[in-house]
């Protein structure tokens, strides 16, 4: 049986992580939030840093903080702009949550949730690497 997705949760989660957020460069704080196996959530949120280009997405710490706590699935996501409405992943963090969520993932967005299949479609994954066996 599956169990029901607590968009709600998910979304409280994210807003609150959010407010956490490094963002003095950018001035754009994001909260991003998952649920795991057994509907726990883990949150992470983004952390910028004078050389810009070292900066972390919410989604990339949040799926830190969810592996190093022992989450390596991930069921669902969702993710806050500053003034808490839902925001869409970035293009590289569709690629990370991929690793952790698969194309199955559960992705809330303005319009709804969707499969992360729909949002990164045709996405390079473990079989592209597969097929290189050969080579390697
Ligand atoms: N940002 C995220 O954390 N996740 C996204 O999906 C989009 C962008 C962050 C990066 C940067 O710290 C700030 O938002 C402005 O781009």
């Amino acid at each position: 049986m599956t169990t029901e997705i607590d968009f709600d949760a998910l979304r409280a989660a994210a807003r609150d992580v959010m407010t956490r957020a490094y963002a003095p460069y950018s001035g754009f704080p994001v909260g991003a939030a998952g649920i795991g196996s057994q509907s726990r959530i883990v949150a992470g949120c983004n952390v910028e840093n004078v050389s810009y280009g070292l900066g972390v997405c919410a989604e990339v710490a949040m799926v830190a903080v969810a592996v190093s706590s022992g989450v390596r699935r991930l069921r669902a996501v969702s993710v806050c702009d500053p003034d808490g409405r839902v925001l869409l992943p970035c293009g590289r963090c569709r690629q990370v949550l991929l690793e952790f969520g698969g194309p199955g993932l559960v992705v809330d967005t303005p319009a709804g949730p969707r499969a992360l299949a729909e949002l990164l479609p045709e996405a390079f994954g473990p079989a592209d690497l597969e097929r290189a066996d050969g080579r390697r």
